[in-house]
């Protein structure tokens, strides 16, 4: 463990560029830093830039605890850990165990004291969007603090572990559901706009994976770690089953029957075959798979997002078979996914009559801008991390070396537009946190394979056994 420069992506002057932009987004209560802003852009307006948002935190916890900073890792999850929503801000009070999209510090300039820290759940965000992935990201980051740390004792901390019993207890409550994944509303993790993205996004099913997986490790033995187990064993399976996408399944998919009823069905959604578009057969026929964006009735989401595949690999989602067809993907396809700016989130855009319905005439997110198929410089991180698993390191070196430099000289934007990510985004934050942590982290990654990942899943037999597992109902339906 050392300094980020040590990495083969990053020289001692880059890296201390970016070190300096990093730290100058710390946010204190007191003396104490509790987290990062998201972005410190001298120009632009601040709207809610200036928080620190949970999951963009989670990018900066990377980073800190690649050098072995566990100190302000530590503080930020109490400091989240200790937030209650205002019951009176909302009219209907946000549900314990739902942790804040963001927080700040805020003090008025003469008053004394340490200051006080307001959480936003919501009620006060753009669209009004619930943080669904908060919880999550929380969890993963306590998780990767335990391992970096060897602190194995902070996670039983009352405060900690009931937030943590809490957190649980929502997530896996009884809901409106015939599957293990899990039902969200529109814009409920890092896209957090309407995107189409409501019902059981990828994202957010790969975030729940791994998150169940963190709880194994920080729950005592204990009927909730048990139900925590059987629900993680049965959103493996749904997920490898139904949600990957390859020439083999979208051959399947392209001949299933519809208006099945029963339960022995080749076809439980009723998908109809030609909804799957001219693109996606182009892509497969080429090689390689990916998960599937979204599944429910009548819906396949065939669209390529990357935070979930790239968290696939991380988590232990994917099967070493799924690392190798994925990242055999990105190679066959890196000139749309892959750029010299960070890695495309969604692929490809919402057009035409699809942005205009189901984005509601977002002008943020027009085709190949933001969410809709922009480039994001937080994701080399996530690809980083996916790479060293599947033993992909020279296309990561190439990538996070390419950018580190670009996006210094651009002074860490947000995001990038254009079909090969090649512009500025055009309302993109300058000196955004999580541009700088994931190049700081994605390097420190990259430089020995004997550091550890804290971020990172290993096999477990017992999941993989009880993945495999077959379920009752499931006999003799066809794959
Ligand atoms: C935007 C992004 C969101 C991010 C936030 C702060 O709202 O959509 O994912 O957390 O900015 O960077």
């Amino acid at each position: 463990m050392g300094h980020w420069s040590r990495s083969p992506c990053l020289d001692e002057p880059l890296a201390a560029q970016a070190e300096a932009v990093l730290r100058n987004a710390s946010m204190r209560l007191g003396d104490e830093v509790v987290g990062t802003m998201a972005a410190c852009d001298p120009d632009m307006a601040a709207l809610n830039y200036r928080e620190c948002f949970v999951r963009d935190f989670a990018v900066s916890a990377a980073a800190f605890l690649a050098v072995g900073e566990t100190e302000v890792v530590r503080s930020f999850l109490l400091t989240v850990a200790r937030l209650r929503p205002d019951q009176a801000s909302s009219s209907i009070p946000p549900a314990a165990g739902l942790m804040p999209a963001s927080f700040t510090v805020q003090r008025a300039a003469d008053e004394e004291g340490l200051g006080e820290v307001v959480a936003d759940y919501g009620q006060r965000a753009i669209g009004r969007v619930a943080p669904v992935d908060s919880a999550l990201w929380w969890l993963l980051i306590l998780r990767a603090y335990q391992r970096a740390s060897g602190d194995a004792e902070f996670a039983r901390e009352p405060e900690i572990a009931a937030a943590v019993e809490r957190v649980f207890e929502f997530y896996l409550r009884p809901q409106f559901e015939m599957l293990p994944s899990l039902l969200v509303p529109d814009g409920s993790s890092m896209i957090d706009r309407r995107m189409g993205v409501y019902g059981h996004p990828l994202d957010l099913q790969v975030l729940f994976f791994a998150a169940l997986r963190a709880g194994l490790e920080l729950l005592e033995p204990s009927p909730m770690r048990q139900r925590v187990f059987e629900r993680l064993a049965a959103l493996g399976r749904h997920l490898r089953k139904d949600y990957w996408l390859d020439r083999a399944r979208v051959e399947t998919i392209r001949r299933y029957p519809v208006e099945e009823f029963g339960v022995l069905q080749q076809n439980p959604w009723n998908l109809h075959p030609d909804a799957i578009p001219v693109w996606t057969m182009a892509w497969l026929a080429e090689g390689g798979g990916y998960f599937a964006g979204n599944l429910g009735p009548a819906r396949l989401d065939v669209r390529f997002f990357a935070l979930g595949n790239l968290l696939a690999v991380s988590s232990g989602l994917a099967t070493p078979a799924h690392t190798q067809a994925l990242f055999e993907l990105v190679e066959h396809h890196r000139r749309d996914l892959v750029h010299a700016t960070g890695v495309k989130l969604t692929y490809p855009p919402l057009e035409e009559r699809d942005w205009y319905t189901l984005t509601g005439s977002d002008q943020k997110n027009v085709p190949w801008s933001y969410h809709n198929a922009g480039t994001w410089p937080m994701l080399l991180w996530p690809l980083a991390s996916a790479a060293r698993i599947a033993g992909r390191h020279e296309l990561a070196r190439d990538v996070v070396a390419r950018a580190a430099t670009r996006l210094a000289g651009d002074d860490w934007p947000e995001y990038y537009d254009g079909p090969f990510g090649g512009l500025i985004g055009r309302r993109s934050r300058l000196r955004q946190t999580w541009t700088v942590a994931a190049t700081l982290a994605a390097a420190a990654l990259l430089a020995d394979d004997d550091d550890m990942d804290p971020f990172a899943f290993e096999h477990d037999e017992a999941l993989e056994r009880a993945i495999d597992e077959v379920e009752p109902d499931e006999v003799g339906r066809i794959a």
